[in-house]
């Protein structure tokens, strides 16, 4: 005997008495009335998580409630019942093994798998009003998981290196979308998009092509984007400048040059003058000149990782200070 005060306790019950059980409930069935709420929470639930789904406002003088798989109120869709007066829940032939019903008649699916998609019909059987029952439905959904890029190669060389781009995680019946820069993608032979959209092969990344690129991933109810993935092309260097301060230089003062080159990774560098190594460095400084510096500079940029080498020259001419005054049209130091 179960006491009426005791905690609501779980039994398994026999065909026979669910058959029972089944058709003393239906017998309370009728049409929808009051406003009873259904909710889900969360409203979107991801694969492995717990969604409680709630029922509000319930009415006066229940004597249990039902649920079921989908919106056909019948036995093959039961899943569990409570009863109040017993404090027994009941289990049905949709019963998956994990639902829990609350005396609130809040239904909790933990761990939600695939097979938990779909709809949801609750029935709530009033006391001693044979004509008055209650059903709320409601539709759980599954959250379509934050894609990710995964790329064979982040640091691409450019115009040489193939790179496959992947959203992930593959997901069955799921859709995918790409953007470059916030746009779709451009139609380019250097692009190619695998039969499902998923992987995205690009034929030698340029600047152009490096992204930033997200992809979204979409089911027929959610979709998520992913963070964005900018590829780190190596390139370069591009022809080096060499800057000065100054154009014509007078002896005892401080020559002063920069080179620059874009490349990535940036690129090393080193000066020579005539030919002859000076030293290496982006900045040379030589203070005290003499006439003696005058000659051809060079800077050549290296960068590593592409192999690549290239070079620029700059005449200085360095004037003596005891000369007849300043060269002609220019200002001093
Ligand atoms: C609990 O109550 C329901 C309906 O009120 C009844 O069908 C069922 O047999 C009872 N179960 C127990 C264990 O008393
Ligand atoms: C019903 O009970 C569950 C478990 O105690 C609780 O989490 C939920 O918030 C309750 N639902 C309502 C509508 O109060
Ligand atoms: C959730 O379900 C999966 C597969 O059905 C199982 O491997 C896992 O252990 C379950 N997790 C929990 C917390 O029950
Ligand atoms: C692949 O993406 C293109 C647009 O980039 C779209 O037109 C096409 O329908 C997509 N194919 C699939 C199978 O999703």
């Amino acid at each position: 005997m179960v006491p009426l005060s005791a905690p609501p306790c779980t039994l398994h019950i026999t065909w026979k008495e669910l058959l029972l059980t089944a058709s003393l409930l239906i017998f309370w069935n009728a049409p929808t009335t009051a406003q009873v709420t259904t909710e889900a929470q969360p409203t979107k639930v991801s694969e492995g998580k717990d969604v409680l789904l709630l029922v509000h406002n319930l009415p006066q003088n229940v004597v249990g409630y039902i649920w079921y798989k989908g919106q056909i109120m019948d036995l093959r869709h039961y899943i569990t019942a409570y009863t109040i007066d017993n404090e027994t829940i009941i289990f049905g032939p949709a019963y998956s093994g994990r639902e829990k019903i609350y005396s609130n008649a809040s239904l909790l699916i933990p761990n939600v798998t695939k097979q938990d998609i779909g709809s949801y019909t609750i029935k709530i059987i009033k006391r001693g009003d044979e004509t008055k029952g209650v059903t709320g439905h409601f539709t759980l959904y599954l959250e379509t998981p934050k894609p990710y890029i995964s790329s064979s190669n982040l640091n691409p060389r450019e115009g040489t290196e193939t790179v496959i781009l992947s959203c992930d995680p593959d997901t069955e019946d799921a859709s995918y979308l790409w953007w470059i820069n916030g746009q779709s993608l451009p139609i380019s032979r250097k692009l190619q998009l695998s039969e499902n959209n998923r992987t995205l092969t690009l034929y030698g990344v340029r600047k152009n092509t490096a992204g930033p690129y997200e992809c979204e991933m979409k089911s027929p109810v959610s979709s998520s984007r992913s963070d964005p993935v900018t590829l780190n092309l190596i390139y370069g260097p591009q022809v080096p400048r060499i800057f000065s301060p100054l154009t014509y230089y007078r002896s005892g003062k401080t020559l002063q040059l920069s080179c620059f080159a874009d490349s990535n990774p940036p690129a090393e560098y080193s000066w020579t003058i005539d030919g002859k190594f000076l030293q290496s460095g982006q900045k040379l400084s030589i203070p005290q000149i003499t006439t003696e510096h005058s000659g051809l500079y060079g800077c050549s940029a290296r960068n590593s990782a592409t192999g690549r080498e290239r070079s620029a020259f700059k005449r200085i001419k360095v004037f003596a200070r005891s000369g007849l005054g300043r060269p002609p049209g220019l200002n001093p130091i």
